[in-house]
């Protein structure tokens, strides 16, 4: 079932314009600058257009398949999914080769209607000029120096969302959807916007149900709705740009798309804001979910984690002093747990590349037109790099990880720019989660389920009570 979502989701819009274009373009004849033919790396393609499909939905776990691939044929092999030929890359070389030094060659690759719609112009989607000069300006508004002085507003939305968790059972990942949206909202149009803010939440998830829709546009269905949303967006997203180029600028993501000498559009701006928001929410969402749940399974990680947490809390002059940026960076302790759960979980198992030319590596042939997958969860399951890799401790991360063996992240030119922030809303919500409130996860809750990215079970329901309680 969870394979079959990922296909439905990921794999089968993107997979059906290949098998289309497949048709045109049979595999190039292979040659390299001395005019030797190259091979292709290894692998089996399967039946064509079927291809092994059926491998990876039977498999229940894609995450299974992947590896006995690998164990098979090496770190680079190629594969066929439903009339998509793709080279599968599973070594620390060969994803920097990829994502780091020759991304030139690598385009990121969507389907066309997941394109629509988040908006042809988000970050994503681009390569090159209009790239890079994206890239600035969100970088810019995400750098350490940019969210420092958030560390306040982060507070408090984490003390309202345990607030209202308070002896309740919930859904843990909707609950932790609703933090990291919210702490999107704040990042992008800073504190002021809030009579907007409302009419696009809901717009938001209205865009969301529809997104792994059937991309069908007839009225009644999803995909419409999901349309028609993403049309209101552009157009609350253009009130706003309008009310903000009145005032005063801010420090936030629209401060800095606006206060830019080569002005972007009010499509571009639009594009880019719903864009960063979809990248921000399930992913920040899913990490902290497993965080619940991993901290929950090991008490002796939980306990040396309160102790940290409960050590800066008392280093503070009263207990409604707000956490500072400086308190987040002693934080030592619970920054492994996140990395530990983000490499144990690799929520994102790989991402999705096309080559844009014939590319030689390591003496195979990576034919124009073919996909390229970088698969982040082999890497970080590695024993070479990882011993005992399904096991959870967050003591491995005391001595830093070799390059290009942990990227939780990403690397290279489209690696995330939300990274410090994800990292810090992370510490904010744990500071308070695990020094005021108490959680118990139990054996029945264990088990995965794909919707696209792996998540524990159901999203793990939960009950936080209060300590005082
Ligand atoms: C723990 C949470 C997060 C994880 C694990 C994560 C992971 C990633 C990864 C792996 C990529 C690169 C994908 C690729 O190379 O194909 C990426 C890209 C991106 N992320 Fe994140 N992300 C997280 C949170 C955020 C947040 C909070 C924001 C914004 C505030 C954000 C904004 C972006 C953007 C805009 C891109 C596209 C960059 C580009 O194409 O140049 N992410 N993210
Ligand atoms: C990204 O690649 C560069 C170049 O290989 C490397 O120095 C850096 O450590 C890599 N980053 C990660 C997170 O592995």
């Amino acid at each position: 079932m969870g394979a079959f979502l990922l296909f439905v989701c990921l794999l089968a819009p993107l997979v059906l314009a290949c098998a289309i274009r497949g048709r045109r373009r049979r595999a190039a004849a292979p040659a390299s600058c001395s005019g030797k033919a190259l091979p292709l790396p290894p692998g089996s393609m399967g039946w064509p257009y079927v291809g092994e499909t059926f491998q990876l939905y039977s498999s229940k776990n894609p995450n299974v398949f992947f590896a006995r691939k690998q164990n098979r044929y090496g770190p680079i092999f190629k594969t066929h999914i439903l009339g998509c030929p793709c080279v599968m890359v599973s070594s620390p070389e060969a994803a920097r080769f990829v994502l780091v030094t020759q991304a030139h060659l690598f385009k990121p690759t969507f389907p066309a209607s997941k394109e629509r719609m988040l908006g042809p112009q988000a970050i994503f989607f681009q390569q090159g000029d209009y790239h890079a000069h994206l890239r600035r300006l969100v970088s810019r508004a995400f750098s350490p120096e940019a969210i420092r002085a958030s560390v306040p507003a982060i507070e408090s939305i984490a003390l309202r969302s345990l607030r209202s968790w308070d002896g309740q059972l919930v859904n843990t990942f909707q609950e932790m959807k609703l933090y990291a949206l919210n702490v999107a909202l704040l990042s992008i149009f800073g504190e002021e916007e809030m009579r907007y803010i409302e009419e696009l939440k809901q717009c938001y998830l209205t865009l969301e149900k529809g997104y792994n829709s059937m991309p069908v546009n007839l009225p009644g269905t999803l995909f419409h709705k999901a349309m028609k949303a993403r049309k209101r967006l552009g157009d609350i997203v253009a009130h706003i740009i309008a009310a903000r180029r009145e005032r005063q600028r801010g420090s936030d993501l629209l401060a800095s798309f606006l206060d830019d000498r080569e002005a972007l559009t009010d499509a571009q701006i639009a594009d880019n804001v719903i864009g960063v928001i979809f990248a921000a929410r399930d992913t920040t969402a899913s990490v902290l979910t497993w965080m619940v749940k991993f901290l929950g399974d090991h008490p002796s990680v939980l306990k040396a984690v309160i102790d940290e947490q409960e050590e800066i809390a008392r280093s503070k002059g009263s207990s409604d002093e707000p956490l500072t940026w400086a308190d987040t960076r002693r934080m030592r302790m619970t920054s492994r747990v996140i990395q530990e759960t983000m490499r144990v979980a690799s929520i994102l198992s790989f991402t999705f590349r096309e080559a844009v030319e014939d590319v030689e590596y390591q003496g195979y042939l990576i034919p124009k037109g073919w996909k390229v997958l970088p698969l982040f969860r082999n890497i970080h399951h590695s024993p070479d790099h990882f011993p005992c890799p399904d096991k959870f401790d967050p003591s491995r991360f005391e001595v830093a990880p070799k390059p290009n063996t942990f990227m939780p992240f990403g690397n290279g030119t489209h690696s995330c720019p939300g990274n410090e922030l994800a990292k810090l809303e992370m510490l904010v919500l744990f500071h308070h989660l695990v020094t005021k409130y108490r959680w118990s996860t139990s054996k029945s809750e264990s088990g995965v389920q794909f919707g696209p990215f792996a998540l524990p079970l159901n999203g793990l329901p939960m009950t936080f009570t209060h300590k005082d309680d």
